[in-house]
């Protein structure tokens, strides 16, 4: 590594320092001041390669903050941060008998990372035997967390946890959602009140549209109005969705907490026999024959939505597909509108850019977030894909290094957008510059 890699960790280093609350990371320093589930596993991992302490506390702060039937939240509120919507007073969290005591939480989830960045934690421990009380802590929480999205998500036992808000993909505002939104019609006083603080923070254009928004704060209505029952839930939920990256993270992590269970002496076989499941089921249900990616799914409507985004290459981070189907998902992200065989984008989108919702500059609908290209980094390098990895980390690097640590970048001129100094961008600079040598896992 050269001298302009290690000055660009420093500044990465620096960036989640800014951001630490002495508890857990901000994501991004306005924008969001709260605790976030994915976010705080992903920046757990920048951190294994320097600071074991943040490392830890990082991910115990989250699993701390964890529901008694499981359901790892979205967000744990910080409460010196009260202007922040939605806050605790739309959720209602607390009137569901699962919340958590002492902690004020959202009530969705997101994707289910943190096995994976518990076992990176661990593994990367300077002293292991130290190390042991963290993963003694972590352990049952995180298979708490896996029990209910298999428990509560999966009634059908299909293999396949579904999420029921966009928020829940972590891709809030991605053209995946479009066509569900787009037939929830909503009567005016179905529409709960509400005051958006995003779009004070960065520019409007960017962020979702009022109509979106109106959707997503009235599924959070329906949430509290059915005191999070999830049976009631699924029954009544216009927005139940089989997330190929949600599934495919979820699959992964089953391996990695596979592993974490047999280090504190569980058995890891039950754990390992869902990984299977999981992947079994992406292979069969959600692979796209004709366009050879993978398709999330619609429960509601029963069908697949045909929207060909980042995120549904995310199969190949879980080992998921075969190397023939590999082959044909890299062959897309050459050949399709995702860059990945260089020339004017920077790779890779997190829509394909000749989509028909493209958008180079709004949140989820185009521009280049650096968690996917992580993602798609380690799954080609699995696969044998070293040049087409490398040029993943090439892009991470050079946005990073030109624009800053922003949330994300317009993938045709490469400059910021969103949150400056944002904390997963940083958290993963630090990973694709110090962990290749763990890139086949
Ligand atoms: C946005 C992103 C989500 C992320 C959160 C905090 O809502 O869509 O994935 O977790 O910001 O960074």
């Amino acid at each position: 590594m050269g001298p302009r890699e290690r000055a660009l960790i420093e500044q990465a280093k620096l960036v989640l320092e800014f951001n630490w609350t002495g508890g857990y990371t901000k994501p991004g320093p306005r924008l969001y001041p709260h605790q976030w589930s994915w976010d705080s596993a992903l920046i757990s991992i920048g951190y294994s390669h320097y600071d074991q302490g943040r490392a830890e506390s990082e991910l115990l702060h989250l699993l701390d903050a964890r529901w008694r039937n499981g359901l790892l939240p979205q967000i744990v509120f910080n409460p010196s941060f009260g202007n922040y919507f939605p806050g605790p007073g739309f959720w209602h969290a607390q009137e569901s008998p699962d919340a958590p005591e002492g902690h004020k939480t959202s009530g969705v989830v997101q994707p289910p990372v943190h096995a994976t960045a518990a076992r990176l934690v661990y593994e990367r421990a300077p002293d292991r035997r130290r190390a042991r009380g963290f993963l003694e802590r972590a352990y049952p929480h995180l298979a708490a967390w896996h029990d209910y999205l298999y428990r509560e998500r999966d009634p059908e036992g299909e293999g396949l946890a579904y999420i029921r808000h966009p928020w829940e993909s972590g891709m809030d505002n991605a053209p995946l959602w479009d066509a569900i939104l787009q037939r929830m019609h909503l009567r005016e006083d179905e529409i709960p009140a509400y005051r958006r603080v995003d779009v004070h923070t960065v520019s409007e254009q960017d962020r979702p549209t009022s109509a979106a928004y109106d959707r997503f704060a009235y599924l959070v209505k329906l949430f509290a109005e059915l005191g999070y029952d999830e049976a009631g839930i699924r029954r009544r939920c216009p927005f139940l969705v089989q997330d190929v990256l949600f599934n495919s993270l979820l699959c992964r992590a089953g391996e990695d907490l596979a592993e974490l269970a047999s280090e504190v002496g569980e058995d890891p076989s039950p754990h390992r026999e869902r990984a299977r499941r999981t992947a079994r089921a992406l292979d069969g249900k959600l692979w796209d024959e004709e366009h050879g990616t993978y398709l999330d799914y619609d429960l509601v409507a029963k069908r697949p939505i045909h929207v060909y985004c980042a995120a549904n290459f995310l199969p190949l981070f879980a080992g998921v597909p075969d190397a023939g189907k590999a082959r044909r998902m890299v062959d897309f992200l050459e050949r399709g509108g995702f860059g990945l065989s260089g020339g004017h984008i920077k790779p890779v989108p997190s829509y394909d850019v000749r989509g028909f919702g493209f958008s180079p500059t709004q949140y989820w609908r185009g521009p280049v977030w650096i968690n996917m290209d992580w993602f798609l980094m380690r799954g080609l390098r699995r696969y044998g894909y070293g040049e087409q990895a490398g040029r993943l980390r090439d892009a991470i690097v050079e946005l990073c290094e030109k624009s800053g640590f922003y949330e994300y970048f317009d993938p045709a001129t490469g400059q910021g957008h969103g949150s400056v100094l944002f904390s997963w961008s940083a958290a993963l600079l630090i990973d694709a510059l110090l962990g290749a040598e763990e890139g086949d896992r």
